[in-house]
Parts: C-alpha cells; structure tokens; sequence
C-alpha cells in the first residue's frame, strides 16, 4: 500500500485550521480518543475541543421539547470529554513555550499509518532569541486500548539554564457545544464530577461519577522525565500537576513520557484497581516496545485491508489516512460501536446510527470479520431496549432500533428525521445478514444474529398492514432527510422484505438445531408468525411509477413541486441550515442517496432499465448535503458503467476530510463517509457483490489510474484482486478454491486466473 505518511508543513496558526488538526490528527484506537490540542494550549480567546473520549461512555442530558407529547425523548445520551491528560508546559527560566509567542522558524504535523503515531515537530525562537526544537510523539495504544502515551523531546539549541515542566492532569473538563449547529450539543454541562484525586506510586489518579448515568471512570497519569532533578505534585480535587525541574543544555535533548490509562464502570467492576493494574502493565515494557506492538497491530490491519490505487499517489494516501481513521474509530468490544465522527470529536455527540451497518461494517465484513460480530454484538446487547424502544411507539411486538443511541435509548429529539428512520431495523438485519454471506458463520447468527433479524421481522409486521393485497408500510422516514414521514418509501419497503425474506429462510435452515429452538422458545416465536412473514414479504409494495420507469421515493414524491438546485445559491447549503425542515419536505429535492442506495444493496429486486432511470432522475434533485451521499452515487455510476461520473463523485468525495469540504472536519472526520469511499472502489469500480448465489466482480479502471489492487476475505478464504488497463487478476492466496463468476462468467479460482478486462462496460450487457 501507499505512502503512510500524512503531513502538514508550516502549521497554520489561525483558530480554525487548528480545530480543523485536533480533528485531523487525532489519536484514537476505538477506546479512547484524543483531540489533537497543542500540549501547551492556545491564547485564551481561541476557542479548542479539548477532548478525550471514551467510546460508548455517556451521561444522559435533558433535551427540551417545546411541548410535552406523548413519546417524545426528553433526554438523550452524550459521549462525555473524560479527564484532560495531554497538558504540558514548558518553562525556560521565566519564558513559558508557545507558537504564538516569539518566532517559529519550521514546524510540521503528521500522522504515521504504519507506525499509528502522530507527531509535532517546532523549531521555536523565544521572544528573548532563545532556540529550541520541540519533537511530540503520541500513540493511542492497539496493544493496550487503556493507553495513550506522548513522548515528549526537548532540544536546547543555543542555551542553558533551568528548565521547568508542568504536567497536568485535569479532571475538570466539560464538553463541547454549539448553540448554531443542530449537529452538536447545544449547551454545555459539567457532566463528570471528580470524586477523589490522589497521588499513589508517583501516580497521579482522578476518579469521577457521572451526573445521571450512574457511571464511573478512573484516569491514571505518570511522568517520567529525563534528568529530573526536583519533583512536585500540586493537587486539588479535580487536577493534579506533576512539576519537575531539568537542566538546558546546548544540543542535549530532554525526554519527557507521560503515561495515562483510563477504566470505566461500563466495562470493569474497579476502575482505580483497573486504572493502577493497566498503568503497571503499561510501564512493563518499554515504550519502544509498546510502539512495536504498534506497528505489528498495524501491520497485520493493512495486509487485511490491502487496497492499492495505482497512478495516483495523493488519491492513495488519501486512502489510507481514511482507512486508519477506521480502525482508530471502532470498538473492540461489544460496548461500543462507531460513531459518525468517531472518537475525534463531539459532532452528533458520539451517538451510534446507520451509518455503521450500511457504510462501515462492509468494510470490515470483508476485511476483518470479527470487528463486524464485535459490531452486531453490540446490536445484541441493546436488543431489548429496542424492544422498549417499540414498546414506547405503540408497537405490541418486536424490536425498533433507535435511530441515534449509545446504550441503547433513543436520542433523536426531531422525530420526523430521527426515530422515524425504521429502515435502521433493516439496515441492522441487512448487515447481518451481508456477514452472513461473506463468512457463512451460521453459529454465530444462530447465537446472535438470528435473534435480531426475527424480532426486526416481527416489528415490520406490526408497522405495516395489508391492503389490497399488498403489504404498506405507512408513516416512516427513508434515509434521505429531507423527505419526512410518508408512505410506502421505497428503500425501507424493498429492505423490509429482504428482513422478512431472511427471517424465513434461517428458519428454516435452523429450525432443526438444539441453540436454535431454545431461542425460538424463549422468544416466542411460532410457526404462524414466519407464514405471515413469508406472506408479507411476497406481497410487499414497491412502489414504481408506469410512465417515468422509476421507482418513486415513497407514495407522495412524485406529486411534489420541483426545485431546480441549479438555482440555490451556494450559501444556502446545507439546505437543512437554512431552510424550515417543512419547506424542503414539500419539493422533490434529497440530502442523500435513497431509492439509489437500495437499488444499490438489492441490485436484482428491479430491472437495469429501472435502476438506469432512477438514477438519472434522482441524481438531478439530490444535493449531497450529507456525507453519506457521493460515494453512493459513485458506486450506482459505476454499476451503469457511467465511469467519469464514477470516477467525479468517488474523488470529491474522498478527500471530504483532508481538505474539509463540508466545513464541519473540526467536529469530527466523517467515518461513514470513509466506509462509503472504500465501498466505491471494492464495490464500485471492483464491481464486487457477495449474494446467496455466490461472489460476483466486474471491474472497470479509472482513466486516471494505471491500475488498483485489493485483498478480500471471503468465506474464510483470502482472495486478492488485481486491476491493470488489460487485465484483471484474481489470487486465492490461502483456503479452498471457488467458483467467482467475473463479467457475468463463471470461473473456477484455484490458483491465479488472469481475464481480460472489459473496456466499456454496461452492465446489462
Ligand atoms: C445523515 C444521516 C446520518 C447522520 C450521521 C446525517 O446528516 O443524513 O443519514 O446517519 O448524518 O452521519
């Protein structure tokens, strides 16, 4: 794979370019997260997202409701800011280190893919010429996800003298908000109280509760300095500051190691025993080892998710800086998931969506199979609170996922764009069901998976209702937010069925198996339902429209009046931040991808000629305002053999949060955007399907590429794909040989198999 290395030169010092690099170079490994603030801070009037995060740690918070109906969220959770651990200051005799102050002769920022590190580096002047070179290494740690390191390097160049070094570490922090952005919190609160802070083996501990939530997380910082000469702790009830005192000496260089490990209640019954047994595990080895451990992690990441884009080494780099940002965002235990900004910033405050099962456990469904069960796991252990959650909206059966969640509740407080989104039981029973096509793990959808795609099937039933001989489901949200609450959308219908397809078929195919009647006891579940499920299914309602050849977004789309967005100025997008959410509802005009991603998921439920069309209607009257929308649009080109247009929305799309085109990178890199640009290379230009019948390619180049390689796990097996002007090349590297059917032929892959590649491709032909 390509450069590993992302960096920028000449750190810009204005207020937004450095929220924009909190964000861009932030360490994270699915546990924690840390934003990337300057260790010595900024002049008081900038404005920093200081955070540090724990996946799937929250406190609950009131949300207002200006009237008091029935079912409303009246309180949501929010991933918190735990204890500040990245403070450093720096004293030369009476200057205190800052790049605002004084000259800065050279300075750089990157971030290491390979090493899954980043990195600063100043060469600083101060006000009174004395020079110094500042190197700051920090690491999230893959080995141990407790840990976060900064190594700290301190180079006197032309001076001597006492050096004073003040290492905080500040329980009193409280989280981000922005009254003008419906994306982020709108107040701010002091979520986490600390409850007990002490100084135990030179360590310093801070030990805080949350307000409402009923949890507790416990931080452990250790300093280690070189050539420490003094040593103090100055302590409070909510921050210890460990000082110490060197010496500066021309060309020596002074290394400063902070240590700080984090437990909390969720996942451990101690967190100050947990916090000192992970800071003793920590300090074991040293921490080069800890940085080989690393790599090593890394290493194995890249070769599963190998993916290559030759002649064009920027697009490549983009690449991997976003798939790193992947594996930094996501859980590794069931307690977490991923969330849309993942653990580098506060934007939609760290809640879980679709966008996980849709746009990121592909990814990882093909590459890494078992972070996909962690994901489903996660699923699983809120089950029951989807089935309150359907309880609450009237529901007398089965379970609805909330559209956004940490532990499980509710916490869209706009219900038409928020708990309205059903379709998230079908994209949830879709995503299992996609890992079950790729690894055929059956025991682990009949010790997990099965469960969910029954009580989602069951949910279907109760929402929906025959009519006419058809099965309607009335009063929903597609994916595109800007068309709310109608009737028969397209994409939940089309994924409904598919739910109540799959809940029949894994009945059957298990009905026989000792785990699995003991589930079905325990749920209830009867002969009858799965009739009724098989009949729904069969008479589900899609709608189609006779005379434009499409499928219509829901029943009412198409009676809509027309917004040519040609003719919206640009700084009216957004369109959600400038327009009353009932204006857009009554014009043909999308956020994101809706009937084109579900033509996309269920490519064989509509004829080419219907998926052509609604296409080209669609891509007319969608703005792409969200994130999630362009690399969709990228893959249903493709599929049409549409390759510039392909090739158009897949580079605008991926370099959304390198050069922060949407304007809102500082809240956070768009992890569900990420997922939707790897998807547009394996299932775009790859052509990649993974059905019941088998795996499918039918790769075309992008004319700007000389050619792209990946390496898919499928069923066990280990296959890389090789995309070149002339040919396509296909490798089973490890496991049984496999019939792949390349352009619509089939083949048997037991060894390499070379095809010559198609130039133009529709894919009807
Ligand atoms: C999109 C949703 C998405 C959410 C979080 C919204 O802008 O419309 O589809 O789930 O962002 O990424």
């Amino acid at each position: 794979m390509g450069k590993a290395i992302y960096e920028k030169n000449d750190i810009k010092l204005d207020n937004y370019n450095l929220l924009v690099d909190e964000a861009l170079f932030h360490n994270a490994n699915g546990y924690i997260g840390v934003r990337s603030a300057f260790e010595e801070g900024y002049p008081e009037n900038f404005k920093t997202i200081r955070g540090e995060y724990i996946n799937g740690f929250y406190d609950f918070t009131q949300t207002e409701q200006a009237e008091n109906i029935y079912g409303l969220v009246h309180e949501k959770q929010t991933m918190l800011n735990v204890a500040d651990t990245q403070s450093i200051d720096i004293y030369f005799d009476d200057e205190k280190f800052s790049i605002f102050e004084g000259t800065v002769l050279k300075s750089k920022r990157w971030v290491d893919m390979d090493k899954g590190i980043t990195g600063r580096f100043v060469s600083w002047r101060s006000p009174k010429g004395k020079e110094v070179e500042i190197k700051v290494i920090r690491m999230a740690s893959f080995y141990q996800l407790s840990l976060f390191t900064i190594e700290y390097q301190i180079k006197p160049i032309n001076f001597s003298g006492d050096v004073m070094i003040e290492s905080n570490h500040n329980g009193n922090v409280k989280n981000f908000f922005d009254p003008h952005d419906p994306r982020n919190a709108d107040e701010s609160f002091q979520y986490l109280t600390p409850e007990s802070c002490y100084i135990q083996y030179g360590a310093s501990y801070i030990n805080s509760h949350t307000s409402k939530s009923g949890l507790e997380v416990c931080s452990c910082v250790k300093n280690f300095l070189s050539g420490e000469s003094e040593r103090q702790f100055i302590i409070n009830e909510s921050n210890a500051q460990c000082q110490m005192s060197t010496i500066a000496q021309p060309g020596k260089k002074i290394k400063l190691i902070k240590y700080a490990v984090f437990a909390d209640s969720l996942r451990v019954e101690n967190c100050k025993v947990t916090a000192a047994s992970e800071m003793k595990k920590a300090l074991s080895v040293s921490l080069q080892e800890l940085y080989k451990h690393q790599e090593d992690y890394l290493a194995e990441y890249w070769e599963n998710s190998y993916v290559e884009i030759q002649g064009d080494n920027e697009l490549d780099m983009a690449l991997k800086y976003n798939l790193f940002q992947l594996i930094q965002s996501v859980s590794k235990d069931e307690y977490g998931n991923i969330a849309p900004k993942g653990l580098s910033g506060e934007g939609y405050e760290g809640q879980y969506f679709w966008d996980s099962e849709m746009y990121i456990q592909p990814f990882f469904t093909i590459t890494n199979p078992e972070i996909t069960k962690s994901l489903i796991a996660y699923r699983y252990e809120i089950l029951d609170k989807a089935k309150e959650n359907a309880k609450l909206l009237g529901h007398k059966k089965g379970a609805l996922y909330p559209w956004r969640t940490i532990m499980g509740k509710e916490c869209s407080g706009y219900f038409p764009a928020g708990s309205a989104q059903y379709h998230i039981n079908g994209d949830i029973a879709y995503s299992i069901i996609a890992y079950y096509l790729a690894t055929k793990d059956l025991d682990f959808i009949q010790e997990k998976g099965a469960e969910i795609i029954f009580e989602t099937a069951r949910l279907w039933m109760d929402v929906g209702n025959f009519y006419n001989g058809q099965f309607h489901i009335n009063d929903v949200t597609g994916p595109d937010e800007y068309t709310c609450i109608v009737n028969n959308n397209y994409y939940t219908n089309a994924l409904a069925q598919y739910n109540l397809q799959w809940a029949v078929k894994l009945y059957f195919q298990m009905r026989k198996l000792p785990e699995f009647r003991k589930m079905q006891k325990r749920i209830k579940l009867s002969y009858e339902e799965i009739t009724e499920f098989k009949k729904a299914a069969e008479q589900m309602y899609l709608p189609y429209d006779e005379k434009l050849k499409i499928n219509p977004q829901d029943d009412s789309f198409l009676q809509k009046k027309h917004w040519d967005i040609d003719t919206i100025p640009k700084k009216n997008f957004p369109l959600l931040l400038h327009y009353h959410p009932l204006h857009l509802y009554r014009y043909q005009v999308c956020k994101q991808p809706d009937t084109i991603l579900a033509h996309f998921i269920l490519e064989d439920s509509q004829p080419q000629e219907v998926i052509r069309n609604s296409f080209a209607y669609y891509e007319k009257i969608t703005t792409h305002d969200s994130s999630l929308s362009r690399c969709i649009f990228s893959i249903s080109a493709s599929r049409l053999g549409l390759e510039d247009k392909a090739f158009k929305y897949f580079g605008d799309s991926t370099k959304l949060d390198l050069m922060d085109l949407h304007k809102n990178t500082k809240d956070g890199i768009h992890t569900a955007n990420i997922g939707g640009n790897y998807m547009a290379i394996i299932y775009g230009f790859g052509g990649l399907r993974i059905k019941e019948s088998g795996i499918y390619f039918a790769p075309i180049l992008p004319k700007k590429w000389t050619g792209y390689r990946f390496r898919i796990c499928f069923e066990n097996r280990r296959i890389i794909v090789g995309i070149t002007k002339d040919h396509c090349t296909f490798f089973i590297e490890s496991g049984e040989p496999i019939a792949i059917n390349v352009y619509k032929k089939e083949y048997l892959l037991d060894g390499k198999l070379t095809i010559h590649r198609k130039k133009t491709l529709r894919r009807e032909d």
